[in-house]
């Protein structure tokens, strides 16, 4: 497996894949990777010939107060797991590489950045967009994988590639949890073992939100007042969001009537923690 740190390389690389007619699969990254990136790697690897795999911290994706500094790191981890599971590269650039002096250009999106993670963090989304669209450009894949774990960035990245006539099949995969259902994330390891446990009143309040609407109940309020109920017991969250909205637009929806997107946002302590159920 290549691990390259240069935008050169990369390029360099792809080039004599494309030159021999293989395909290439793509997965994006922030690392400290888990059994849900794993997840993005094996299918990338099983639908592409060669399959790339990011590591980066996108410094631009993180507010002022947000957890840059602290996001977790293990960079050796991550390419003993991207070689295990089939990645051809790793690419791993320095902040300057990516983002070098004078950088001026950035993609900002309206409308499906307007609610859930894009109200409470404004910039968040601008800094995903623009470093994906950057991805994308110097790793040039035919397929790129997301977890549906970040439904709203999900989402955005569609309407990007749509709108910018982007060449990449974007590929959503299903989110995967812990035993006990909490939806892994690497921010799982802020958590103390009493905020762990705290932490399952995420997937609790989501899978009662999913029952309710799978038994019949199409009244949107009834089930985000439901969650909150259930999310409300447990005296170490505090909630940012809980939302029911359009999955194709990502605009507040009060009706199960289409597909549609349930996400909530919890602080269990001073770790900020999402998780959702789409209904298609
Ligand atoms: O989902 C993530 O890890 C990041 O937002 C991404 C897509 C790698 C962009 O930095």
């Amino acid at each position: 497996m290549y691990i390259e740190q240069t935008i050169a390389n990369v390029k360099k690389q792809v080039k004599e894949w494309r030159a021999q007619g293989l395909s290439v699969g793509f997965v994006p990254t922030m690392g400290y990777l888990h059994e849900g990136h794993q997840s993005l790697i094996q299918r990338a690897v099983e639908e592409n010939d060669k399959v790339v795999v990011s590591i980066f911290v996108n410094p631009i994706q993180f507010g002022p107060k947000e957890d840059l500094e602290s996001y977790p790191r293990d960079l050796d981890a991550d390419c003993t797991l991207c070689e295990k599971t089939g990645a051809a590269m790793v690419f791993c650039p320095e902040v300057s590489e990516m983002y070098g002096e004078g950088f001026s250009a950035y993609v900002d999106m309206n409308g499906v950045t307007a609610e859930l993670c894009g109200k409470s963090r404004p910039t968040h989304f601008r800094g995903v967009c623009t470093v994906v669209c950057k991805l994308f450009n110097i790793v040039t894949p035919d397929r790129a994988y997301f977890g549906e774990k970040d439904a709203q960035q999900l989402a955005v990245i569609r309407h990007m590639v749509r709108d910018l006539n982007m060449n990449v099949e974007v590929v959503g995969c299903p989110i995967v949890r812990e035993a006990d259902g909490l939806a892994k994330s690497s921010r799982n390891t802020y958590l103390s073992p009493e905020e762990r446990k705290a932490a399952l009143v995420l997937s609790r309040s989501i899978q009662a939100g999913k029952a309710m609407i799978q038994a019949g109940e199409k009244n949107g309020d009834r089930v985000l007042e439901e969650m909150c109920r259930i999310l409300s017991e447990e005296p170490l969250a505090k909630i940012d969001y809980v939302e029911m909205v359009r999955w194709d637009s990502i605009e507040i929806h009060h009706q199960a009537d289409v597909p549609v997107l349930v996400a909530i946002a919890v602080y269990i302590g001073t770790t900020r923690l999402i998780d959702n159920f789409i209904l298609e």
